[in-house]
């Protein structure tokens, strides 16, 4: 049975009883949700305020009340259509938001985002979003909290998975790519969570944040104006505390940036009770008061707490918020409403009780995905694998199918999943035994002796070591960035035993490696791949794919070093080995162990002929640079040749460099490709404190290469 939103409405019609509103061809938007605004009363326009968990027992009554303007979590398709039937018989009809946590996937799971970024191929993460948002829409899910925008610098917080790592070009660039294949498939986006989340200090989620001013607008804001002029349909508030001040009741944040400056005209959410939180961050004294400091701060909806549902009609009737900030906050929520085409959507059908198992399209797209982020860290030429060796796969992680997908597996079911050692036995080519060693947990040494003899029966061992689907995420901040419980001794053991190791690495951030990482015939950076994940690692090990992926984020050596972003300022005392007062420190290199945009391939490159054809820029200018770029290995491959600028002197301390463009291009053995990049000047600026955008004239180096610590490619100038 299919009913549709407009059949609902040719009924209401039938009765006399339309509304401007039902008739989308009659007027423009911004008449339609003034035309329902007009007829709704303060508690219906504070019912579409009030985002809330589904349960099967929710009460029809405050849908039909139309108490609810939008629900999370109900994911069958049978439970959404009686959710925005009940809905839909309120007084107004107006159907609810249905939303979920859609991040990299709903049944078919894609690489984690910060996986796909290092494809440094945004319209892979676009079809990955746009797959994603499909197999969501078909159940009736219409609104997803993506992307996440949150820039991060330190891989203790467990969400750095979940977004674009530490260079804001790439939040740009992703967080675009993302909210336009989720718009592509029909779903409403969430900017998440504006903003500063990432900076939660010591990396442990929820705590507060410190960002001085031009860092905020250079490069924590720039990923959520990029999808907000891509057309996000709302933006969630932060949980943290924010220069002294909870996101979610901050004016200056949620209406001077987002409104005033950028004209931003979707809707605000909370996040998860951070309105209920008001009060444990001890800025509210009372619900009431919680309620009052978040919509007037310019939240427009609030999610889970039930704070605007139960208070604001009192607030507004005591004359402490005017009742044109609720009228204002309903329209926003219904101008989206209005604009995704809620109104006119069908309804989902409901003999479908699940979604659809992922069909070869689909895996064939989560397999290239997985392939293309996967980043070769190390390769000291035992990979690509020849055909026949004995592998003794090993590790806590060789055979999960569920722990290859990562958090936010939204409707994953482990038995789609093809774990490591399926995906090698699926394609061949030698013989894979198994012996487990330890649990991903390895809190004892118990099974390792059995694993030493395995490695020794083998001609390679090929261990699949890292984090399970908990230990990174929300609530996944780690004080130590090592292999979890004992899988580093355990590595130890396997390396010890002589035999070639190739690690993979299962996790949603830089793991420390320590000196082993020297004795490793390889390590390949899977991240969290998703479901194909163990036929794209077979792929990438055997060579029928070649590793192309770079880090979205420097990896550190130690957890000391956290964070080194590559593109920090310079200091006063730049690194001199030969002086002990430059910046150092006593314990540790002053350099990560792999730089940011760094990865490795199956064959050798080199870049010549750079030029910069035009050297005088003026502020209307474009910077180009141009190079050759040599496959001058034996197999194919793809590289990333990378554009860094740096700014000799401003007004003030400019990054080291910053990346400025990139070109991605496959390029056959002993052949060249000529890349061309090109930068806008107005790209080379940056932010004063009170957010005022400047480019400044003066002396720029450009860097260019394929990784950040890419080399001096030439210097220009840019005119007064
Ligand atoms: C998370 C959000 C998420 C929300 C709804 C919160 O705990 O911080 O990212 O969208 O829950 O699931």
């Amino acid at each position: 049975m299919l009913r549709t939103h407009a059949l609902a409405a040719a009924a209401l019609l039938a009765s006399g009883a339309v509304s401007s509103y039902a008739d989308s061809a009659a007027s423009s938007l911004e008449a339609r949700v003034e035309g329902l605004l007009g007829r709704m009363t303060l508690e219906d326009k504070i019912g579409q305020l009030n985002l809330v968990p589904f349960s099967p027992t929710f009460s029809r009554a405050e849908l039909e009340n139309g108490r609810v303007g939008a629900m999370l979590a109900v994911t069958k398709p049978h439970e959404i259509v009686e959710m925005q039937s009940a809905a839909r018989r309120a007084r107004h009809g107006i159907p609810l938001l249905i939303g979920l946590d859609v991040l990299h996937g709903l049944r078919t799971i894609f690489p984690v985002p910060i996986a796909e970024v290092a494809s440094f191929d945004p319209e892979l993460a676009k079809e990955t979003a746009r797959h994603a948002g499909r197999e969501a829409a078909a159940i009736g899910i219409n609104w997803t909290f993506a992307p996440m925008a949150d820039l991060a610098r330190d891989p203790r917080w467990g969400r750095m998975n979940e977004g674009f790592g530490e260079d804001p070009l790439l939040g740009r660039i992703f967080t675009r790519a993302r909210v336009d294949g989720f718009h592509e498939a029909g779903l409403a986006t969430t900017l998440k969570h504006f903003a500063g989340y990432g900076s939660a200090l010591g990396g442990r989620d929820y705590d507060m944040g410190t960002i001085a001013p031009g860092d905020l607008f250079d490069s924590y804001l720039p990923p959520f104006k990029a999808g907000i002029e891509a057309g996000s349909d709302s933006v969630m508030s932060a949980f943290l505390s924010l220069n002294g001040i909870p996101v979610s009741a901050n004016p200056a944040m949620l209406t001077g940036i987002l409104r005033d400056r950028w004209r931003y005209d979707g809707f605000v959410v909370s996040d998860w009770n951070s309105v209920g939180e008001l009060l444990e961050h001890g800025v509210a004294k009372d619900p009431a008061e919680a309620a009052r400091k978040a919509l007037l701060a310019g939240v427009d909806m609030d999610m889970y707490s039930g704070f605007y549902a139960a208070h604001l009609s009192d607030e507004v009737k005591a004359g402490r918020v005017p009742e044109a900030a609720v009228t204002e906050a309903a329209r926003r929520v219904l101008r989206s409403k209005l604009r995704m085409g809620l109104f006119e959507r069908p309804d989902p059908d409901t003999s479908r009780v699940d979604p659809a198992p992922p069909g070869p399209e689909a895996r064939e797209l989560a397999r290239r995905a997985a392939r293309d982020s996967a980043v070769l860290l190390r390769n000291d030429g035992v990979l690509p694998l020849p055909p026949g060796k004995r592998v003794a796969v090993i590790g806590g992680l060789g055979q999960s199918q569920r722990d290859l997908v990562g958090p936010h597996a939204a409707m994953f079911r482990a038995e789609d999943g093809v774990s490591v050692l399926e995906g090698l036995r699926r394609r061949g080519g030698g013989t894979f035994s198994y012996v487990q060693g330890c649990d991903v947990f390895c809190e004892s040494d118990a099974g390792f002796a059995a694993a030493e003899q395995a490695a020794r029966e083998a001609d390679l061992v090929l261990a699949v070591l890292g984090e399970t689907n908990e230990m990174s995420g929300e609530a996944a901040s780690r004080a130590r960035l090592t292999l979890p419980g004992r899988q580093g001794e355990f590595l130890d053991r396997l390396v010890a035993t002589g035999k070639p190791v190739v690690l993979v690495i299962i996790a949603g951030r830089p793991i420390e490696l320590g000196p082993v990482i020297n004795r490793l015939g390889a390590a390949l950076m899977a991240w969290f791949p998703g479901t194909e994940g163990g036929n794209a690692i077979a792929d990438l090990l055997f060579g029928d794919a070649d590793p192309a992926g770079k880090l979205p984020v420097s990896w550190p050596r130690t957890v000391g070093q956290v964070p080194i972003p590559y593109d920090l300022p310079p200091t006063g005392r730049p690194h001199d080995p030969s002086n002990h007062y430059t910046y150092r420190y006593a314990d540790e290199a002053i350099t990560p162990l792999f730089p940011f945009g760094f990865g490795k391939t199956y064959t050798e490159w080199a870049l010549s002929d750079v030029e910069l054809p035009k050297r005088r820029l003026s502020r209307e200018g474009r910077l180009e640079v141009g190079a050759t770029l040599r496959n001058i290995g034996s197999r194919p491959g793809r590289q990333v040749v990378q554009l860094y600028v740096r700014q000799l002197h401003a007004s003030r301390s400019r990054p080291g460099r910053q990346l400025k463009a990139f070109e991605k291009v496959a390029v056959a053995p002993g052949e060249a490709r000529k890349v061309a990049l090109r930068v806008p000047v107005s790209e080379l600026g940056f932010h004063l404190d009170d957010g005022t955008y400047v480019v400044e004239p003066g002396r720029y180096q450009v860097f260019l290469g394929t990784a950040s610590d890419a080399q001096l490619a030439g210097e220009f100038e840019v005119l007064p």
